[in-house]
């Protein structure tokens, strides 16, 4: 296949984790047709990541927002009954079983899908340990996507190496998305778990999300042709 032949992978989310909705177009437009999907995440959210969040739908994206909420319930569910008018496709909260039924209550008739978050790739067994937790983090893990399940949301986000026993455990059209993806021989920066896309995808991941190794590449465009075609090998 003739290298502009690549299509665009939907289930590949590239994270916008830039300064500014500025910054962050100008890579949308960079990567122009070679990327439908975009996490809109923390770092964005509170520079009108939100609003810009709408005109990526309006682009014709797919649009995740990183909120990772964590509150009570009555909050979470208003906070997902606002953020649902927004209008995107995938929304994060912590995988506490209030917050996520909050949030499957909140989210009500409208199309946006809850994941979520399980246990944070930064948190090893001795950070599990000073919060509390007794579980390993594998076992907090599958704690929680039972939980996920029972409070009726669409899906977890894990690390690419826990996605297969995730995969093993949950239904078909379960969501298990992945960061913590990285070519093979790719800088990690601060990401312990990693798997290359192709990997992760084997293992049961429905979504990737990458960010780094495509906004802070010298070429961003040849970066994410980089990893579609590695989806697909
Ligand atoms: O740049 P990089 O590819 O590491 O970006 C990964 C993205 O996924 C970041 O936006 C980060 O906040 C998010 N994320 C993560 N690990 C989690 C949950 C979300 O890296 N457990």
């Amino acid at each position: 296949m003739p290298a502009n032949a690549l299509k665009a992978d939907p289930r590949l989310y590239v994270a916008l984790d830039l300064p500014n909705v500025d910054a962050a177009q100008a890579m949308v437009n960079q990567l122009g047709d070679n990327v439908v999907s975009y996490k809109v995440g923390l770092q964005l959210l509170p520079l009108g990541g939100a609003e810009f969040g709408q005109r990526l739908k309006a682009q014709g994206k797919n649009v995740f927002y990183d909120f990772k909420l964590h509150d009570i319930g009555a909050t979470v569910e208003k906070a997902t009954r606002s953020i649902a008018t927004l209008g995107a496709d995938l929304l994060t909260v912590h995988a506490r079983p209030d917050v996520m039924a909050s949030a499957a209550a909140g989210r009500g008739e409208s199309d946006l899908k809850i994941l979520g978050v399980t246990v944070l790739t930064s948190l090893d067994k001795a950070a599990l340990e000073a919060i509390g937790y007794q579980d390993t983090a594998e076992d907090l893990v599958m704690r929680r996507v039972d939980q996920a399940i029972a409070a009726g949301i669409d899906g977890v986000v894990s690390s690419p190496l826990e996605a297969s026993i995730i995969r093993a455990r949950v239904p078909d059209d379960f969501l298990v998305v992945t960061p913590g993806v990285r070519m093979a021989g790719g800088d990690k920066a601060d990401q312990m778990r990693i798997a290359t896309p192709q990997d992760a995808l084997r293992f049961g991941a429905s979504q990737i999300v990458v960010g780094r190794p495509i906004t802070a590449a010298s070429d961003p465009v040849a970066a994410a042709r980089a990893i579609i075609s590695n989806m697909s090998a």
